[in-house]
């Protein structure tokens, strides 16, 4: 039976609104989300069974879209074993190979990994490494940056109302500027040099140094915010001069959204520690920190685990990604057609007065609404997403503000179904931009 046989579109939506905490996502933009009821490589079918191009992944979970056949295989190569999880103690050959093909995309030195199950466990690892290979607390991230709500993870989390009702480590943590993350007037990338040299300064001074700096080389969710290369290179300096660990957070980057596998890799540095997940697995849970081995080796055996840690069956899925981004070289393809027929869709828009910053980083973009006062509109950023998806375009929103329309498709995406999607989109936006500037 399937499971629209089970239940139908609005059962599912009736159901959920009932029994499913607020805190979850579902109802955020609309009270009448689509439901999918099935995949198939850029497509999303909804319960009528009409056909959605999928620009937005998952939260860039689906990098080489639904239901493909190497993800297919994996699966049912690891349930043929008959063995779904034999708990953290002992090896499972699939997790071997999964190490072997995350070291193969890392740079030489992070040749360690932690497995872990989300993205913000990720991140706590890393922090949790840090601390015990410096033996120091303190941690610095940045304006804008975006790593998971979990308390440790959070509390590297910038954003007012999603920490102020809880007990993260304020102290511990220091934010400084992102070049870029106040809007175009933003700070430039030499001035949120001198801050963190300065912050560095200070706290060496008063013996205070961070076990960690937590960074995104492009900060996905908050707007495909691209920094030049000297910001994460100037970065790289001054943690090397200080001892401070550089965490390099790629969960919404890596696996080939930002054109490469990792987006810290157009800057030339090696970070010391690097979390993954998301796109990794393909919609299974799992993450991963990588670091070399004079960090992951010095704790002690157990001193970070969790039940379904390494999982067979996501880490079967994580080896699919990885072989297929390889094999299929779909790298290649992010720069020779997805980045391209996104900028020739939506850079025009940049010239429409109520978008300020139109910003394509690989196979992500992100365009922002303003109101009539230049101040972000997310009212209307709503309004827009409703629009494009009236036509079965599936669109996602995000930036500091919450006015960012964000495109994130598959990567493997058809280059000509992409550019078709995206006129349309573009043409609604303008639209909309011109017909509610009337009420402005
Ligand atoms: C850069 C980055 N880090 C961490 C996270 C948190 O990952 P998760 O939602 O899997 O906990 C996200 C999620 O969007 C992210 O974009």
């Amino acid at each position: 039976m399937r499971i629209h046989d089970m239940m139908r579109a609005e059962q599912v939506l009736g159901v959920t609104r009932v029994h499913e905490s607020n805190a979850a996502n579902t109802f955020r933009f609309t009270a009448d989300p689509p439901v999918f009821l099935r995949g198939d490589g850029s497509w999303l079918y909804d319960d009528r069974d009409r056909k959605w191009l999928d620009l937005v992944c998952g939260s860039a979970t689906s990098n080489i879209g639904h239901n493909h056949p190497a993800h297919i295989a994996a699966l049912r190569e690891t349930l043929a074993t008959g063995v779904l999880h034999t708990g953290t103690r002992l090896p499972s050959p699939f997790r071997a190979r999964l190490y072997e093909e995350l070291i193969s995309i890392l740079p030489e030195e992070l040749s360690c990994i932690q497995l872990a199950n989300s993205g913000a466990e990720a991140v706590e690892a890393a922090i949790k490494a840090a601390q015990y290979a410096t033996g120091r607390t303190r941690l610095i991230s940045f304006e804008g940056g975006y790593h998971g709500r979990t308390i440790g993870a959070l509390s590297v989390t910038d954003g007012g109302s999603i920490r102020e009702p809880f007990s993260v480590l304020h102290e511990l943590v220091d934010f400084l500027p992102y070049p870029g993350s106040r809007g175009t007037g933003g700070d430039d990338v030499g001035t949120c040099l001198t801050r963190l040299s300065d912050r560095l300064e200070e706290l060496r001074k008063t013996d205070d140094l961070p076990a960690a700096l937590v960074v995104e080389a492009i900060q996905g969710v908050s707007g495909v915010l691209s920094p030049p290369a000297e910001f994460l290179s100037g970065i790289r300096d001054m943690t090397r001069r200080h001892g401070v660990l550089m965490v390099c957070d790629e969960i919404w980057c890596g696996f080939g959204r930002a054109g490469a596998w990792f987006s810290f890799e157009s800057s030339g540095v090696v970070p010391d520690m690097v979390t993954m997940g998301k796109a990794m697995s393909g919609g299974l849970p799992l993450s991963a920190v990588a670091a070399p081995t004079a960090i992951l080796k010095a704790w002690p055996h157990g001193m970070h685990t969790s039940t379904f840690q390494g999982n067979p069956l996501a880490c079967n899925m994580a080896v699919a990604t990885i072989r297929t981004i390889r094999g299929d070289d779909l790298i290649a393809h992010v720069g020779h057609t997805v980045e391209p027929v996104l900028e020739r869709a939506l850079r025009p828009l940049d010239a429409l007065e109520r978008i300020r910053g139109v910003r394509v980083a690989g196979a992500q973009a992100a365009v922002d609404i303003m109101d009539g006062d230049g101040c972000p509109d997310r009212e209307t950023a709503i309004r827009v997403q409703s629009a494009v998806h009236a036509r079965r375009i599936l669109i996602y929103l995000g930036g500091r503000c919450g006015n960012s329309l964000m495109f994130v498709p598959p990567i493997n995406i058809d280059g000509a179904h992409l550019s078709e999607a995206l006129g349309e989109a573009a043409g609604l936006i303008k639209h909309e931009l011109e017909t509610g500037r009337r009420h402005v």
